[in-house]
């Protein structure tokens, strides 16, 4: 019998002496920056481009939001890439990690870190290149147990990402959904709000299991 594999619990799995743990594990910064550095590549994918070929450029300098960067991992190869990076995160216990990285390193200085939720995002209208989030966007929803609720908040974060970007914005989410339900109103939050694009997975016939969305804005 195939197990599935058990998705961690928000927020009880990055609290206290847990978000210490996290920041500890050598496996977790592994996998973390070896999924943002795919992500990377993805925000680039050349099947995102214009009919006529044009596209973006990596080494051009973009503003990328990492949305639910938990301790900085994913925020720290950004800027190695040469972004410009506003880190979010609603725990404080993760985000204060991040904090202490961004103290102890001149590489993360231009860094800028913000406590908050991804679904009521502190940020100005048109003034974000590219998005990505890694591992987070599956706990958006957490507290939410009708299907109806689940939807429409989906659906407002949605359209809200798509109100922040600049034009030829792109986002690029790495998630767990559960199931093809999940997977389906994750997608359609997206595309059903300004948004074009097409997924990626490590096992096409799995339904759950990681996942990418890479999208961009419609024109
Ligand atoms: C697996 S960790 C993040 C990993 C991160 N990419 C890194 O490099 O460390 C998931 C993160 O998502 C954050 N998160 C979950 N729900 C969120 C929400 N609604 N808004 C902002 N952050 C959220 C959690 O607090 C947690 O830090």
């Amino acid at each position: 019998m195939v197990r599935k594999k058990q998705l961690p619990i928000f927020p009880d799995d990055y609290i206290e002496d847990k978000a210490v743990e996290y920041n500890r594990s050598k496996w977790m910064e592994r996998n973390q920056k070896r999924t943002t550095s795919l992500t990377i590549q993805y925000l680039f994918d050349e099947k995102l481009n214009n009919k006529n070929g044009t596209g973006i450029k990596l080494g051009d300098s973009f503003l990328i939001l990492d949305l639910g960067c938990g301790t900085g991992y994913s925020s720290e190869i950004l800027i190695q890439n040469g972004f410009k990076v506003v880190g979010i995160d609603i725990l404080y216990d993760m985000l204060s990690k991040a904090r202490e990285k961004k103290k102890s390193s001149k590489d993360l200085k231009t860094l800028e870190l913000i406590l908050a939720d991804i679904n009521f995002l502190p940020i100005r209208v048109n003034s974000v290149d590219h998005i990505i989030s890694i591992s987070s966007y599956n706990f958006i929803t957490h507290k939410i147990e009708n299907f109806g609720e689940n939807v429409k908040l989906l659906n407002d974060t949605g359209k809200y990402i798509n109100k922040i970007l600049k034009q030829n914005g792109r986002v690029v989410i790495e998630f767990y959904p559960q199931d093809d339900n999940e997977l389906k109103i994750f997608n359609k939050s997206f595309i059903n709000n300004g948004f074009e694009g097409f997924m990626v997975k490590n096992n096409p016939n799995q339904k759950s299991g990681q996942t990418f969305l890479l999208l961009k804005k419609k024109m």
